[in-house]
């Protein structure tokens, strides 16, 4: 630091203005409430996955720009990534999304790691975006992946993941429905209609944005990159399955591929999938098969989550092209969902019983009670606030905690202490064990 700079930094602290206690421009503080709740979300993803045996892995938010310049697209890696020089003058960012990263991590594993693949991650992920409903600078995305593997087994299966991830979180199958499409059926549509080759990024591009506009401005939009000779059959094909299936026949390899996911998917029960032909999703990186999770509630009709197939993106990193597939599924949207459908997880507290003390001045006696306790296997919280019964009691109620124990110098001398349940106001007379019991017994 160099003495100006040291003069700058002790007079702000002498000025007495304060800084903001908000956080940054669209991320989350989360307060143990909150907290508790995202980390009951976390465990139902964790519980889903673990069921299929994916593995859990993780790695540093930090990494070198180049990865998300390849092939993520122009949107994600231009506009919405964090992106910055480290002090030895090298491109760096903060991840905008985990599949480049795990793409990394599995070019560059050891090969005795054999294939099929099955991982999982929750890292929180930031995106440059205009904060709005769903959309922050900051969230926890869970990812899941398998590399390697029959392409159509995983693409089923990844698709049954997701069922038992949001049924885990106790949505039936009419609360959402996932929508499904294979970009090869579009890249053929596209040769059908003679989409002029420089055009066809811009036209897929479009199509990613068709739920978010009019009809009218799609189908402007449409006529002005392609013509209108073009633009209004190629519109109307779109706009249909049956279209689709009856221009390209049923042999087409990417419409086979998509009745085929529904047939297997039938077969396990999953009756929710719907074939979309417009479907595109974002990245550049997916090249086959797509889908995203809708909510059906008509209040709430968007997009949940999704994910693809890409079976190049280690060939960014190595000579070995490893098939693959996955989802990205993120906690703001997800959220949302939950509140919407009244399944959001509330939040709990971890202390089983606060104790609350009488009388005495020294907590010493009290921190060998909670001990002792504790080494029952329960969590104890102490009040050290030396207030009013009341007041502790008061402060119990607030954390949720469904215990008060009472402690003052004549417990400790008898070691018989009153246990109060605090939902049903009801008050008994326990040694520690009777406690422990009586705890334990209303889990
Ligand atoms: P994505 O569609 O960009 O895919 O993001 C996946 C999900 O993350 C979104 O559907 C949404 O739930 C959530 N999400 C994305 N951006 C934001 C944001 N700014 N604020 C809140 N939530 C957001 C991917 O990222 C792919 N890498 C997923 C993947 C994994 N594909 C294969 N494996």
């Amino acid at each position: 630091m160099t003495s100006k700079a040291i003069l700058g930094t002790i007079q702000r602290m002498d000025n007495n203005s304060k800084l903001s206690t908000q956080p940054y421009k669209g991320v989350r503080d989360f307060y143990p409430k909150d907290m508790s709740v995202l980390q009951q979300i976390f465990n139902v993803m964790r519980k889903s996955v673990e069921k299929f045996g994916y593995l859990e892995y993780n790695a540093s938010p930090i990494e070198p720009s180049s990865i998300y310049q390849a092939k993520s697209g122009d949107e994600i890696a231009n506009e919405q990534t964090y992106n910055f020089l480290d002090k030895a003058g090298r491109n760096i960012s903060l991840r905008p999304e985990m599949t480049p990263t795990i793409a990394r991590m599995i070019a560059g594993r050891d090969q005795k790691i054999s294939l099929p693949i099955r991982w999982y991650s929750i890292p929180n992920v930031f995106r440059y975006e205009n904060p709005q409903r769903g959309r922050l600078r900051e969230h926890y995305q869970l990812n899941v992946d398998i590399f390697g593997g029959e392409p159509e087994i995983a693409n089923a299966e990844i698709l049954m993941v997701v069922h038992e991830i949001m049924t885990g979180f106790g949505a039936s199958t009419t609360d959402f429905a996932i929508k499904i499409n294979d970009r090869t059926i579009l890249a053929d549509i596209y040769k059908k209609f003679e989409v002029p080759k420089e055009k066809i990024k811009d036209v897929s591009r479009l199509l990613d944005k068709k739920e978010k506009v009019s009809k009218t401005i799609f189908d402007e939009a449409l006529e002005s990159l392609v013509g209108s000779e073009i633009s209004k059959p190629l519109a109307e094909i779109l706009s249909s399955p049956e279209f689709i299936i009856e221009t390209l026949g049923i042999d087409n390899p990417g419409i086979k591929n998509v009745i085929g996911l529904i047939e297997k998917l039938e077969n396990y029960g999953v009756t929710n999938l719907i074939f979309e032909p417009t479907l595109v999703r974002g990245f550049d990186y997916y090249n086959s098969f797509v889908f995203e999770v809708f909510d059906t509630d008509s209040e709430n009709r968007r997009s949940l989550f999704g994910g693809g197939r890409y079976d190049s993106l280690t060939g960014l990193f190595s000579n070995e092209e490893i098939p693959a597939v996955g989802f990205g599924m993120g906690d703001v949207v997800l959220q949302d969902f939950l509140k919407t459908h009244n399944i959001l997880p509330e939040s709990l507290t971890p202390a089983d019983l606060s104790i609350i003390s009488v009388d005495q001045n020294s907590y010493d006696d009290v921190y060998l009670v909670a001990r002792k306790i504790r080494e029952f296997g329960l969590n104890v919280d102490i009040d050290i606030s030396n207030k009013k019964v009341g007041a502790q009691i008061k402060r119990s109620v607030s954390n949720s905690i469904p215990f008060a124990l009472f402690i003052g110098e004549e417990e400790i001398r008898n070691k018989k202490y009153n246990l109060k349940d605090l939902r049903t106001q009801e008050e008994k007379q326990l040694n520690l064990e009777e406690i422990v019991e009586v705890v334990k017994n209303s889990k």
